[in-house]
């Protein structure tokens, strides 16, 4: 069991409302230099292809001027290898891509894109990037993530965020469960995140395997009326609590 869970915020969305009027204001930077100040241990940001919210001069930037491990997310086409391959950031996240869905829907599917998505691991990797694929939580997948050469997996949260509450959410957080026990035993690093809320994030901080969980959208609206250092220091006491509580059972 892992006693310290890694909080990765992301950032993506400071973008998102920067753009909606074209200028500068707000930052990704100065959102970066917060977070780090209010505790988070890594930066997670999505340059898409259609530059929503993250741009290339974003990434440039966050590369040079925050003093936080960033984990790039992004899909496994040759612009964006190109593009990671410029900066070797010390952590890639690939994830599927569609032009027209609002945020990520779902994990990859490795087993089907497998020779292609090897070889993106490959090239990432020798650049000294870690790599990590973003999957639902089943075992197939994690069977081909490991046969892709990943390091790490990040396992979607979004359906146990999505759902109401009851015995689906409940059967989503066992697969999630035992997806974590699964990638652990195979030796993959387990990440989790997607949809995490102050509501959500206690039974998967709580999983032992997890050692990272990626967050962005709820911070960013929930610094609307709390701030981005209250809202990120809430998250992060919240996960800290599900952990050690976690911890505590175990050694009961
Ligand atoms: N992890 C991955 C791989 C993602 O694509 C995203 C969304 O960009 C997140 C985590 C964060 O999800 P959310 O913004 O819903 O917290």
């Amino acid at each position: 069991m892992s006693e310290k869970l890694r909080l990765g915020v992301n950032i993506d969305h400071v973008a998102t409302i920067r753009n909606a009027r074209g200028g500068d204001h707000p930052e990704p930077v100065r959102a970066a230099k917060l977070a780090a100040a209010a505790g988070a241990d890594g930066l997670v940001c999505h340059l898409r292809e259609d530059r929503r919210h993250i741009s290339d001069r974003d990434l440039e930037r966050l590369m040079a001027e925050v003093d936080l491990p960033l984990n790039l997310e992004m899909a496994a086409t040759d612009e964006m290898l190109e593009i990671a391959l410029r900066h070797s950031p010390p952590g890639i996240c690939l994830v599927p891509e569609k032009r027209q869905e609002l945020t990520t829907e779902g994990g990859l599917d490795v087993a089907a894109a497998a020779p292609r998505l090897a070889s993106f691991v490959a090239s990432l990797s020798s650049a000294g990037c870690l790599v990590c694929l973003f999957v639902d939580p089943n075992a197939a997948q994690l069977d081909a993530s490991l046969a892709a050469g990943a390091a790490a997996v990040e396992l979607h949260t979004g359906t146990f965020c999505d759902a109401p509450p009851g015995a689906a959410g409940q059967a989503e957080l066992e697969r999630l469960r035992d997806a974590s026990t699964y990638a652990a035993s195979l030796g993959l690093e387990v990440r989790a995140g997607h949809g995490l809320s102050f509501d959500s994030v206690a039974p998967i901080a709580a999983i032992p395997e997890i050692v990272e969980l990626n967050i962005g959208h709820f911070l960013i609206g929930e610094a609307i009326f709390s701030g981005l250092d209250s809202s990120i220091r809430r998250m992060r006491a919240l996960m800290d609590k599900a952990r050690a509580e976690a911890l505590g059972e175990r050694s009961a």
